[in-house]
């Protein structure tokens, strides 16, 4: 049975999971703690962040899981930047049957790129193989073929931010095995497979970030990190209406919307200034202009990502997730920003979008490193594509 530790260290919250795989994945457990020292996907105070993250450790081990293990964290930021790599291999003898050595190999030739000095690779995910010239293989392993070519998906960052997560985890008494975009994660935690493969985008508002993940043809096709989240509603709020941040807070969760149409003109909140004795009551239409108002730039934002990458052409689903997302009519507002897509809301029960998707990329992860099958067709069956069943095999 394959197991796997992630970890989300959002802006709000730091969330660890721990989670199974045998036919499906399952939590084993869940901790999550009010974040501090992360703001905008970087850790602006190490020694905040960590003495966080060291309490959800202690508690997911409390919770029963013994032992944790190395640790699948997520990464946002602005500084995080995507692009596509390309690798070649020579199959000797010709015509063998292609190996897992060789996949790795092809994949490894794509990231022989050249980054500023300043920057470093974090991850890189396959996206599709060619063998023998012909595209579309997502699991190319088992197949005979003289040339193996692949297309990849590179996530890059500054060196600093990486380094910091890296000392974080460490100083809070864990090791990190992978690090990845907050961006894929969401999708793989929210979308199912058949999503991926059909295409869909996904995007989660956070406190500081939005992180923004494009899908198609079974596979990442983009991955954004955008420096405005839910904390930017807040702020809003206590700016316009000249409140604390705290009662912002509270005026947007109990009062909130994200379509000033949808509340009636008589509606009320009563409203506490800063210095004023008294609340005072406000049209809770203007409350939901102000929610709009970012709301709709975030959501904007995330459409010119995705827009200017000239992808977006097959995808017809938008997924919205992340706290920020769970004011009410943010899916009818995203309806105007994408009026040819179909909208979804989804707050996964157990954990974040990010941690779950954390845990499945390290599941599926495990599961294709683990020791080949003696036989060519078990281990084609065995070695599964990252993300779905879509291509030639
Ligand atoms: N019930 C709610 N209604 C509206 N907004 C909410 C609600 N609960 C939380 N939020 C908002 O969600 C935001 C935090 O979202 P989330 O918990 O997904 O962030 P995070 O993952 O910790 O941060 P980030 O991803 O930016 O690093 C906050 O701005 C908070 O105000
Ligand atoms: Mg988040």
């Amino acid at each position: 049975m394959n197991r796997a530790f992630v970890i989300d260290l959002g802006g709000s919250q730091v969330t660890g999971l721990v989670a199974t795989s045998e036919d499906r994945l399952r939590v084993e457990a869940l901790a999550s703690l009010p974040s501090e020292g992360v703001w905008r996907g970087n850790i602006t105070s190490p020694d905040a962040a960590s003495a966080v993250l060291r309490r959800v450790m202690a508690d997911l081990q409390v919770k029963g899981s013994g032992t944790l293990g190395p640790a699948v964290v997520s990464i946002s930021g602005a500084h995080l930047e995507v692009l596509n790599g390309q690798g070649m291999k020579l199959i000797v003898p010709r015509a063998r049957h292609i190996t897992n050595q060789d996949v790795m190999e092809v994949v490894n030739h794509s990231r022989a790129i050249l980054l500023p000095p300043d920057r470093e690779q974090i991850h890189v995910v396959p996206r599709a193989f060619r063998i023998d010239g012909e595209p579309g293989f997502m699991r190319p392993t088992g197949h005979p073929g003289s040339k193996i070519e692949a297309e990849t998906f590179i996530v890059t960052g500054k060196k600093d931010a990486v380094e910091t997560l890296q000392r974080v985890v460490v100083s809070s008494g864990g090791t990190v095995d992978q690090i990845i975009h907050a961006g894929l994660a969401a999708g793989l935690g929210v979308l199912k497979s058949q999503e991926i493969d059909q295409g869909a985008l996904v995007v989660d508002i956070g406190y500081g970030t939005t992180d923004v993940g494009l899908f198609f043809a079974g596979s990442i096709a983009f991955a954004a990190s955008i420096p405005v989240g839910g904390g930017h509603v807040t702020s809003d709020i206590a700016e316009l209406l000249k409140t604390s941040v705290e009662d912002a807070e509270q005026l947007k969760i109990d009062s909130g919307s994200a379509s000033p149409r949808a509340v009636p003109e008589s509606d009320s909140v009563q409203v506490c200034q800063l210095g004023q004795p008294l609340t005072r009551p406000m049209h809770r239409r203007v409350l939901a202009e102000i929610i709009e108002s970012r709301l709709r730039e975030i959501l904007l934002l995330a459409k010119a990502a995705i827009d200017k990458t000239g992808l977006n052409t097959r995808v017809t689903l938008v997924v919205l997730t992340g706290n920020g997302a769970k004011i009410p009519n943010t899916d009818r507002l995203a309806a105007e920003v994408w009026p040819d897509h179909r909208i979804r809301v989804e707050f996964p029960a157990k954990g974040t979008a990010v941690a779950l998707g954390l845990a499945r990329y390290a599941l599926q992860s495990q599961e294709e490193m683990a020791p080949a099958a003696p036989s060519a067709e078990t281990l084609v069956g065995r070695v599964r594509s990252l993300f779905s069943g879509l291509g030639k095999n």
